[in-house]
């Protein structure tokens, strides 16, 4: 039934009663298959606040359909799943979820880095099928962490934090991206400027992403780039899946020079490259970056905060510019 109430539609279930503060205010849908579902395509006309998923695709002929759409509210950081061109062109705000999930990425990635390089899921699985037969000097051998060179590809929020872990294991910090941070920045991370990617890739042991989805970023990591990474070395991804090519990737462990990866995020979530799932060198987690309780409060919290702030005619609180 129509309310005169401003209808917000949220494409999935968030935690808490996130949506519960959202209904005292406002006429709200929840999807389950965001704005794939049936129930946006019924109420579209109507919505004027949207809070999205990074599994919606909010682009040009979406918004479209929304003509009295306002504002998109990302419950991620991460906003490459909406076109911000489109939506300044249209007049839609769009809003998403900095820093309140920075730490909890960034354990992830750290995560990810031990257990790809230390071989900890591959050991688990071998326990499980009773492959453990006893210690031995040369069983399971993997790549030392302590001490190495990681290399960081965007030293923005999740990278300064992954950088900070680093700093605890004594490791050796090199970043690169498109701008030298200050050296107040540099020293109090440890951290060392390199202009160039592969000249990066050449000195580090492990290799953490942390840019954004972009034009310029999609398959940074090519197969000739994997290719000139160095021999035994790790890769960890918990930016954006397409910013590595899967396939590549996937040879560059079975044939080198890469030793190990971790990956959370995937090209074609949530589908992964089968050739990755029978690598046993990799390991795979299922997009959950921020998936810590405490974050996803957080998060929700915030896109709720900037819908209610639009709605109710105050600038949101993290906008996000199309540059
Ligand atoms: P941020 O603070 O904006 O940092 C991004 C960094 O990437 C910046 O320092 C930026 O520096 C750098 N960068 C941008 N373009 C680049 C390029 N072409 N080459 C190299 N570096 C580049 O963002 P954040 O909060 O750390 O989040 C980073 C990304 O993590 C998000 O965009 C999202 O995709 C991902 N993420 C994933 C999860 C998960 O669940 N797995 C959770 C949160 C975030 P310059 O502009 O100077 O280049
Ligand atoms: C998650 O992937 C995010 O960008 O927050």
């Amino acid at each position: 039934m129509n309310s005169k109430r401003p209808l917000v539609f949220v494409s999935a279930a968030l935690p808490s009663d996130w949506v519960l503060r959202l209904a005292s205010q406002f006429e709200v849908i929840t999807g389950e298959d965001g704005v794939r579902s049936a129930a946006f395509a019924a109420c579209r006309e109507r919505i004027e606040a949207l809070v999205a998923l990074v599994t919606d695709h909010v682009n040009d002929a979406l918004l479209a359909t929304t003509p009295r759409l306002r504002i998109v509210a990302n419950v991620a950081v991460g906003v490459d799943n909406i076109d911000l061109a489109a939506c300044a062109k249209r007049g839609v705000l769009v809003t998403n979820t900095p820093d309140v999930l920075t730490e909890s990425t960034a354990d992830l990635a750290f995560g990810l880095l031990l257990a790809a390089a230390r071989r900890i899921a591959e050991g688990d699985r071998l326990v499980r099928k009773g492959g453990f037969t006893g210690w031995t000097p040369t069983f399971m051998l993997g790549t030392r962490v302590h001490g190495a060179t990681l290399g960081i590809v965007g030293l923005g929020r999740i990278g300064q934090a992954v950088a900070r872990r680093a700093r605890g294991f004594r490791m050796n910090v090199l970043y690169t991206q498109r701008t030298k941070l200050s050296e107040d920045i540099e020293s109090a991370l440890g951290a060392t400027f390199v202009a160039s990617l592969d000249d990066m890739l050449a000195r580090a042991d492990a290799v953490s992403i942390h840019c954004p989805l972009t034009a310029e970023t999609r398959h940074l990591f090519s197969q000739g780039r994997l290719a000139r990474m160095k021999h035994g070395s790790v890769l960890v991804n918990t930016a954006r899946g397409p910013i590595v090519d899967e396939a590549a990737l996937a040879s560059a462990l079975a044939n080198g020079p890469l030793a190990a990866a971790g990956l959370d995020v995937y090209e074609a979530e949530p589908s992964v490259h089968h050739a990755l799932l029978s690598q046993q060198n990799v390991v795979l987690a299922p997009h959950i970056g921020s998936a810590d309780r405490t974050s996803r409060e957080a998060m929700a919290a915030m896109a709720v905060d900037n819908v209610m702030r639009v709605l109710g005619g105050e600038p949101p609180l993290s906008p996000v510019e199309s540059r």
